[in-house]
């Protein structure tokens, strides 16, 4: 049976390197590994509590039935002003509801993050790594904050920095084995 990962950019824009660190993850993924990305992300209205259970908007339907059906996630962050850009914070918003029946709830959960700066974003994905347990999701320890991203990827859309790849590596296999004992014990 494979392993289901749903993978998160938290940027929209083109040419968006955090994008590019979540496909760089595709290619060092397990070969049994599904891995199936949401985008869109920009039409994930504004989360409204009056709105958190059905019916909710289309978009965000889709994302907790993504999530629901995954063994595990994997969310790329870029850093906007110290922090979690507002658009992924809000997504993780309504994975988190209904309270009970979230589809965060217990999901093992991963977060890498890139910037053009020296730390790579680490803020933000300290910060989305405390969101996502208060959440409800089970973060996984490894993690991986990419300096300078702009200078990092092959043409063919790899981590150039053999150290930093190997690093990509390990998350997604903590992630992945976290996610087949996650599902075996349900
Ligand atoms: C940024 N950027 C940024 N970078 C960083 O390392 N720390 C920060 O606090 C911020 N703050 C910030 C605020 C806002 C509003 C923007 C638009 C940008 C720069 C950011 O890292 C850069 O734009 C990245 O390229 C964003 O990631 P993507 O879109 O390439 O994935």
């Amino acid at each position: 049976m494979s392993t289901k990962i749903a993978g998160i950019a938290g940027s929209l824009r083109r040419g968006s390197v955090n994008q590019m660190l979540l496909r760089a993850a595709a290619q060092v993924l397990a070969a049994d590994t599904e891995f199936s990305v949401f985008d869109p992300l920009d039409r994930v209205p504004p989360f409204n509590e009056d709105w958190e259970a059905d019916p909710a908007p289309l978009a965000v339907a889709q994302l907790r039935r993504l999530i629901a059906a995954a063994d595990g996630l994997l969310i790329a962050t870029p850093e906007y002003n110290g922090s979690i850009p507002g658009q992924l914070k809000n997504a993780v918003d309504w994975a988190s509801r209904p309270h009970r029946a979230a589809a965060l709830q217990g999901k093992p959960a991963a977060v890498i993050s890139a910037s053009p700066s020296a730390r790579g974003a680490a803020s933000a994905a300290a910060d989305l790594r405390r969101v996502l347990a208060v959440a409800g999701a089970r973060v996984i320890d490894a993690t991986l904050a990419v300096p300078r991203a702009f200078a990092q990827f092959t043409p063919e859309g790899q981590l150039a920095d053999p150290q930093l790849r190997a690093h990509l590596r390990a998350v997604t296999e903590e992630l992945t084995q976290t996610a087949v004992r996650h599902r075996q014990a349900a």
